[in-house]
């Protein structure tokens, strides 16, 4: 599944975290019926490596599927090795652009200062995880910066949820936003709320 075109049309970027690899399928099949076929799976669980084995395996054709929670080389190297599309950290590391780059994988650091957007953009990056995006000022930081930097679109991650969503994404700024609101509860609940979520999108076009 083509990546930009895909996240593009969703404007949704959902974190997962998985406490075990058996929640991986009935998890992105909830996901899938919901209409939200993206998923950040997070290096923060042990079993992370092993669901995005899972997932790239059985949901590859229908889903973009990335890894999350990205916070070393190793984790970037294992992460695009087990078939991840694109990789996320919370922060900024150049080792991982650097992975990301030889393998011609999108990475979207986290960043939340106009210093962070300037080592993005000396990467070549263009789209940036803000985060988290509640505590350092919403969309308001988010213009304020957008101002600065205008080649840089952002992915506000943190405290995004079906209230602010509509705010975020008629921001001319946002590529996408991230967020685990939709994935609590059970495979039902997940569903309802990744449809939830795509309704709230097409309100907002
Ligand atoms: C992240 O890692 O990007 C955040 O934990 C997601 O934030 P949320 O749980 O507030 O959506």
């Amino acid at each position: 599944m083509k990546l930009f075109s895909k996240i593009e049309e969703v404007r949704i970027v959902p974190v997962v975290v998985f406490n075990n690899a058996s929640e991986t399928i009935p998890t992105l099949n909830a996901m899938k019926e919901g209409g939200l076929p993206v998923a950040e799976i997070c290096y923060r669980t042990e079993c992370a490596p092993e669901c995005l084995k899972i997932a790239v395996s059985h949901f590859k054709d229908d889903f973009v599927i990335g890894a999350g929670t990205v916070i070393n080389e190793q984790q970037a190297k294992e992460a695009i090795s087990l078939g991840a599309q694109f990789i996320v950290s919370p922060g900024l590391s150049v080792s991982v652009a650097k992975v990301c780059k030889e393998n011609n994988i999108p990475y979207f650091p986290g960043v939340a200062t106009p210093t962070e957007i300037m080592q993005a953009i000396e990467l070549g990056i263009k789209i940036v995880k803000f985060f988290p995006a509640s505590v350092y000022g919403g969309i308001k930081a988010i213009n304020a910066l957008g101002a600065a930097f205008p080649q840089i679109k952002f992915l506000p991650t943190g405290g995004v949820g079906p209230d602010n969503l509509p705010e975020f994404l008629s921001n001319k700024k946002i590529y996408a936003c991230g967020g685990s609101w939709m994935m609590k509860g059970t495979p039902e609940d997940i569903k309802n709320k990744c449809k939830e979520a795509i309704d709230i999108v097409k309100g907002a076009k």
